[in-house]
C-alpha cells in the first residue's frame, strides 16, 4: 500500500528533501538522512536526503530572485497561481490524504480533512487576493490625501509540526503567496514525505502555467540549518508551529534580529459543561476533542470541568463512549478505524509518564491508562483521569496524547477561573443552554483563549477564522479573517496636492 501511494505522488524509496527552484531537486546525498517512519508499525516508509548548507544558500538566493518578480505581480494574478494549487490539490486529495494518514498516523478521514483545509485556504486566498485593503484617512491639512497600502514582506520561513504536516504550510504559504511573498518551508523531520508530496503537487501546477517558484523546501537532518534559518536576516518573517519550549527559543532569536515571528504553540484546552448542558452534544464533542487525532492536535481537549451535580454521570457516559472507541483503535488507513497511533515511541513514553505522574498526584484512572503492548506501533488507550486539581503540574502541562483530566466545579465564575488558570491560551468551549452563561463565557471577563466556542468542541476550527492563541500559545494568528496582514508590511502615504506646505500639529516654521 505504501509503495503504491508513494508512486502516485511521485515519491520513491529515497527522495531529495530540497527543492531548489527552477524545477530542480537537490542531488545532495551527504548531508544526512531523514527517515519517514510509519507510526503504526515503526517501519521505515522511505528515506529523504537532508539539505546541505550550500543547498540552503542556493534556495534562499533563488527565493530572493523570485520575490523580485512576484512582489510587483498584480495580486489578483497571484490569486490565480493559488487557484491552480487548489485545483491540483483537489485532484490529489485522496492520495495525499492517505500519505498523511500513513506518515503522521491520523485516520484517513482526518488526513483527507487536512488536505481539504489546504483546498479551503486556497479558495480563501484567491478571494483575498482582490481584498488586500488599506484604509484611507482624512488629512488634518488642506490639499492633502492620506492612505495606507500593504506591500509584501519578502521571504517567509515556515517551520511546521508533525501533527498537521500539510495544512499549516498551506495556511501560511498560500496567504503569503497572494500577498506577494515567497515561502521557504522546513517541515517536521517526522513527516518529510507529506511535505515533499505537497511541494511537488503545487510546484508542478505553478510551473505548467508559467508562474515563478513561490515555494521552496529544505529538510534538516540535525538542527544546524534550522538555526541558520531562524537567524537569517534575509527572512523577515518566521512562522513557527510547535512546542512552547522551542517556540520560545525561536521567538527570542527572531526578536534578537528584529524580525517578525508568528508563533502557534502549545494549548491546554478545556471544556466546561454546566448543569443545563445538552449532553447529546457535549459527550460526542468531548470524545472527539480528547481522543480524535489520538490527542495530537494543539486544539485537543485536555481538561474538562463538569458541574458537580452531573460530574459522576458525565464521567460514566464518557467511560462508556471510550469503551466503544477503544474497539476502533488500529491502522489509520483502514476505514473502520477511529483512533490511530501516537506519532513516535517518545510520545508513548510521554503518555506513560504523564499517566504515572497523574496517579502519583492522587489521580484515579477512570478508563485507559496504558500503552497497547499487544501489537507493533505506538498505540495507546485513550485515558480519563479524575480526582486531580487544576493546579497539579501534570494538569498544567500539555502532554501530546489522549489524556483527559476531569474536574468538578460549583459556579460558572469558578469554572472560568480554573479554565483560564493555565499558562496556555489556545482553545476553549462551554456546553450550556443558558444564554447568560454563554454570554458571560464569551465576554471580556470570560474565556481568555484565542478560540472560544459555545456548544461545539475545542478542536476542528474552520479556516475562515483567525487561528491562534494567547499567553504561552504565542499570540500568533494565521489562516482566516485578517491574518493575511502579518505577511505584509504596512505603509502610510501622505500626498500633498496643494501649493502650500502646512505642517502637522499646527507648527509654524517660518524662515
Ligand atoms: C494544530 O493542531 O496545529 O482546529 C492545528 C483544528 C485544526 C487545526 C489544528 N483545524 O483542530
Amino acid at each position: 500500500m505504501s509503495a503504491q501511494i508513494l508512486k502516485a505522488l511521485g515519491l520513491g524509496q529515497t527522495n531529495s528533501g530540497t527543492y531548489l527552484g527552477n524545477g530542480e531537486w537537490s542531488k545532495t546525498t551527504d548531508a544526512g538522512v531523514v527517515q519517514s517512519i510509519n507510526p503504526s508499525t515503526n517501519e521505515v516508509i522511505a528515506e529523504v536526503h537532508a539539505s546541505s548548507a550550500s543547498d540552503y544558500e542556493t534556495l534562499v538566493k533563488r527565493a530572493q530572485e523570485a520575490f523580485a518578480i512576484w512582489r510587483t505581480t498584480p495580486a489578483p494574478r497571484r490569486g490565480e497561481a493559488i487557484r491552480l494549487c487548489g485545483e491540483a490539490l483537489r485532484k490529489h486529495k485522496d492520495a495525499l490524504g492517505t500519505l498523511v494518514a500513513l506518515e503522521m498516523g491520523k485516520i484517513k478521514p482526518e488526513g483527507d480533512g487536512e488536505v481539504q483545509e489546504m483546498i479551503d485556504i486556497a479558495d480563501f486566498a484567491v478571494g483575498q487576493s482582490r481584498m488586500l485593503y488599506g484604509y484611507t484617512m482624512h488629512s488634518e491639512r488642506p490639499g492633502h490625501r492620506m492612505y495606507e497600502q500593504w506591500h509584501p514582506v519578502g521571504l517567509v520561513g515556515v517551520i511546521s509540526a508533525f501533527n498537521f504536516p500539510v495544512a499549516v504550510w498551506a495556511w501560511n504559504s498560500f496567504l503569503a503567496a497572494i500577498c506577494g511573498d515567497i515561502t521557504i518551508w522546513k517541515p517536521s523531520p517526522k513527516t518529510p514525505l507529506s511535505a515533499i508530496a505537497s511541494m511537488k503537487i503545487c510546484n508542478e501546477a505553478l510551473k505548467a502555467a508559467g508562474f515563478p517558484d513561490l515555494f521552496f523546501l529544505f529538510n534538516d537532518a540535525g538542527t544546524d540549518l534550522a538555526q541558520t534559518f531562524v537567524d537569517d536576516k534575509r527572512i523577515p518573517l518566521i512562522s513557527f508551529t510547535g512546542s512552547t519550549k522551542v517556540g520560545r527559543a525561536v521567538g527570542e532569536r527572531v526578536a534578537q534580529r528584529m524580525g517578525r515571528s508568528l508563533l502557534e504553540l502549545g494549548g491546554n484546552n478545556a471544556i466546561i459543561v454546566d448543569e443545563s448542558a445538552d449532553l447529546k452534544l457535549a459527550i460526542p464533542a468531548i470524545v472527539f476533542g480528547a481522543v480524535g487525532t489520538c490527542g495530537q492536535r494543539c486544539t485537543s481537549t485536555r481538561r474538562l470541568f463538569v458541574h458537580e451535580a452531573i460530574h459522576d454521570d458525565v464521567v460514566a457516559s464518557l467511560v462508556k463512549a471510550y469503551k466503544q472507541v477503544e474497539a476502533k483503535i488500529g491502522d489509520p488507513t483502514q476505514a473502520s478505524t477511529l483512533i490511530g497511533p501516537l506519532n513516535s515511541k517518545a510520545a508513548v513514553d510521554q503518555y506513560v509518564g504523564a499517566v504515572e505522574k497523574a496517579k502519583v498526584s492522587g489521580g484515579k484512572v477512570a478508563t485507559g491508562g496504558a500503552a497497547l503492548a499487544d501489537r507493533p506501533g505506538n498505540f495507546v488507550l485513550p485515558t480519563i483521569v479524575t480526582g486531580l486539581k487544576n493546579s497539579d503540574e501534570v494538569v498544567q502541562t500539555e502532554t501530546f496524547a489522549p489524556i483527559l483530566y476531569v474536574m468538578p466545579f460549583k459556579t460558572l465564575d469558578q469554572a472560568i477561573e480554573l479554565q483560564n488558570a493555565v499558562p496556555q491560551g489556545l482553545s476553549a468551549a462551554i456546553f450550556t443552554q443558558n444564554l447568560k452563561a454563554a454570554e458571560q463565557y464569551l465576554s471580556a471577563a470570560g474565556s481568555d483563549c484565542g478560540i472560544a466556542n459555545v456548544n461545539i468542541g475545542t478542536s476542528g476550527a474552520e479556516i475562515g477564522g483567525a487561528f491562534g492563541g494567547e499567553k504561552e500559545t504565542g499570540g500568533g494568528r494565521e489562516s482566516g479573517s485578517d491574518a493575511w496582514k502579518v505577511y505584509m508590511r504596512r505603509q502610510t502615504n501622505t500626498i500633498n496636492y496643494s501649493d502650500a506646505l502646512p505642517l502637522a500639529q499646527g507648527i509654524k516654521f517660518e524662515f
